[in-house]
């Protein structure tokens, strides 16, 4: 279990995060909502240590310490997933080769699993950068799911996808939860999620709000 406490947040004279509380649980899946510039995205990257809060704390099984001198083992153990994913120039297999730091043919069957888990098998030789959306997103888990996270936080992955497309997110983050990664999903259009989601919260003019448990 990862728990952030006290987290706070300011750009300017703006106070983004005030006091925000939350707690990543093993195959816990919880949603986060508010609206655009509420502070979600801001809240994921300081929870993945990629931008330093103002203040806050962070618990897990090994101590207590400032999540300002965990970058290192935030970065780590969470990943964040960005809304548009970056695919870099060359193959779709390449983009999933370069997260492995393994001896070739490891590396090739775990891609290859990777690879058909998100059911994209058939385009391991294509450009990614020439893939659709919905595509993009699927190479974007494959890749996460190749580093084994623990902890993963997912910024609108399915934003702008059609309903097939979020149908088959939504499978591959049930199968994610089945294996107990721990997840938070910033979105604004949750619900295809609902069957997954344990938690709600609201984040709101930088308070976090516990809207329903299920
Ligand atoms: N590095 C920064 N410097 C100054 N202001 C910032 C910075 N990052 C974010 N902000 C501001 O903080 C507010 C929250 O931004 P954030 O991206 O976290 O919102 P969001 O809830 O993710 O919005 P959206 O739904 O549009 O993705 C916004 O008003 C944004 O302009
Ligand atoms: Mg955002």
């Amino acid at each position: 279990m990862m728990e952030y406490k006290h987290i706070h947040q300011r750009f300017g004279r703006r106070e983004i995060l005030s006091d925000v509380s939350i707690q990543l649980k093993p195959g816990e899946l919880l949603l986060l909502s508010g609206e655009n510039g509420a502070g979600k995205s801001t809240l994921l990257r300081v929870m993945a240590g990629l931008l330093k809060p103002d203040a806050g704390e962070l618990i897990d099984e090994t101590g207590r310490r400032l999540i300002s001198r965990s970058r290192k083992l935030l970065l780590e153990q969470v990943m964040y997933l960005h809304q548009t994913p970056y695919l870099f120039e060359g193959s779709v297999r390449k983009n999933l080769q370069y997260a492995q730091q393994k001896e070739a043919e490891e590396k090739r069957l775990q891609v290859d699993q990777a690879l058909e888990w998100v059911g994209l098998s058939h385009l391991a030789s294509e450009n990614a950068k020439t893939l659709s959306g919905g595509e993009r997103q699927r190479v974007a888990l494959a890749r996460a799911l190749l580093r084994r996270p623990r902890y993963l936080l997912l910024d609108e992955p399915t934003a702008h996808l059609d309903a097939e497309s979020n149908a088959q997110i939504a499978q591959l983050l049930g199968e994610l939860k089945l294996r107990t990664v721990s997840m938070l999903i910033a979105s604004h259009e949750p619900g295809h999620l609902d069957r997954l989601v344990d938690v709600e919260y609201r984040l709101d003019r930088g308070h976090l709000t516990n809207k329903l448990k299920r």
